[in-house]
């Protein structure tokens, strides 16, 4: 049985890294080396790395790559994504090159209002909260000038401040609901900072208010945090071809669209399926959110409470056949940022904006979105015809060859192999111990 280590943030890099080797690893030598070879060479880099959490032990790499080809409003981008699953960035470049023959993406935002929220508890009348938060609105705003004054230069800022009553839910219970433009940041720090000094006033200057009792003087302020939901900072992203486009060595276009549709539609109506769907949107998503510096978690939170929006969970894209025109469509809700944050960072991330070439929070929304379009209807598509397993597996090869030791010679000759033969965990250490006999 462990002991609790007592003041661990406190100790040394190297302290900490001997304490976690020692005390829970089998190999200490070892595990340290491994740590240890994980770091970037130029200690300056290393240094920013170690700041950005608290306990910094090494870094924990994720493959970075591109894809390339995705033409999106007339644009042709190479989309970073940071991922660590085999097929993901494959199957995007493959989608971007299918929709590239075929008029591309385009995109429309269809909003960036961000939220935030004060809780707070008023055990009294109504009425006089209402008539206390109309003189109140104007000391909220001018409470908060010092932290706003950037972002109105820039043209965002706090957009609406609004009192909501939710005591039927829980005593006393109130909010003020707050909505933000935060431009090219994501905002999160902006909003809540806000947030705490709204929150404060609230409570100060309801001590003052002569109109209420002892007990409504006294607001309870729960927190002040922003919300992850975020279902007015919206963009839709689609494709759309004739149907005789859809044409492949796989299947007749009239019957590829047909399945593809009846696949959408499944997911619309069915959990089970519309959380797998979505999941495979979040592949895309994820990787360009993460290689781009932002906040994947936040994404996934308000993308799938956005997917829930009708009271049943449901698929974020959509997709219809008219007039002969095959169309299929995400509208995602996206809160990112281009400047702030890691962007100006993380050595990496700005080469993706870079690679990107330097987007604004409303392109990056576009390209974002895209990415989970192009991979969902690459996984659908395979799904539909030749089934995901094919793909996978190819894709998931080299990690099988390198599991089993394979050297790099027997790789080439096994892919090669690969290319006409099924792989499963089977094959593919019958033929390469085929190879290794034969040597
Ligand atoms: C795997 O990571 C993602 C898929 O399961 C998505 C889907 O089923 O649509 C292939």
């Amino acid at each position: 049985m462990k002991t609790p280590v007592e003041g661990f943030s406190k100790l040394s890099k190297a302290e900490k890294i001997d304490w976690i080797a020692q005390n829970c690893t089998e190999d200490p030598k070892t595990s340290k080396q491994l740590l240890e070879r994980y770091w970037n060479t130029d200690p300056q880099v290393q240094k920013l790395h170690d700041e950005f959490i608290e306990n910094t032990l090494s870094n924990y790499y994720l493959p970075f790559a591109v894809a390339p080809n995705f033409l999106i409003d007339g644009e042709i981008y190479a989309i970073p994504m940071a991922i660590e699953e085999s097929s993901v960035v494959a199957a995007a470049s493959k989608a971007a090159k299918f929709w590239l023959d075929r008029g591309g993406f385009k995109t429309e935002i269809l909003g960036t209002e961000k939220v935030g929220q004060v809780h707070f508890i008023y055990k009294g009348d109504p009425k006089k909260l209402a008539s206390f938060f109309e003189t109140l609105k104007p000391e909220l705003l001018q409470s908060v000038s010092t932290i706003t004054q950037n972002m109105e230069k820039r043209g965002g800022g706090i957009n609406h401040i609004e009192l909501r009553d939710l005591s039927d839910k829980i005593e006393g219970y109130h909010q003020l609901h707050c909505t933000f433009e935060t431009l090219d940041a994501m905002g999160a720090n902006f909003i809540n900072s806000c947030l705490e000094q709204f929150a404060q006033t609230l409570k100060e200057k309801a001590k003052l208010h002569t109109d209420f009792s002892e007990e409504e003087k006294n607001i309870e302020v729960v927190m002040s945090i922003l919300s992850n939901y975020v279902p007015h900072c919206v963009v839709k992203a689609e494709v759309s071809c004739p149907i005789a486009q859809l044409e492949t060595k796989d299947m007749p276009a009239e019957e590829f669209a047909q399945k593809f549709l009846r696949a959408v539609n499944i997911a619309k109506v069915e959990p089970y399926r519309a959380v797998t769907h979505n999941k495979g949107i979040m592949n895309g998503i994820d990787a360009v959110v993460l290689a781009t510096g932002n906040d994947f978690r936040a994404v996934e939170a308000g993308g799938h409470a956005y997917a829930a929006k009708e009271g049943r969970y449901s698929s974020l894209t959509h997709a219809k056949i008219e007039d002969g025109v095959f169309k299929f469509w995400i509208e995602v809700p996206l809160a990112l940022g281009t400047v702030g944050g890691l962007t100006t960072l993380h050595p990496l991330v700005k080469l993706a904006l870079e690679i990107l070439q330097k987007p604004s929070a409303k392109e990056l929304m576009r390209i974002v979105a895209v990415a989970g379009l192009a991979q969902n209807f690459a996984a659908v598509r395979s799904l539909v015809t030749t089934g995901i397993q094919k793909g996978h597996m190819k894709m998931h090869l080299l990690n099988m060859l390198n599991q089993m030791g394979a050297s790099e010679n027997e790789k080439k000759q096994l892919v090669e192999y690969f290319k006409n033969h099924t792989v499963t965990n089977a094959s593919v250490k019958e033929a390469l111990e085929k190879i290794q006999s034969q040597r």
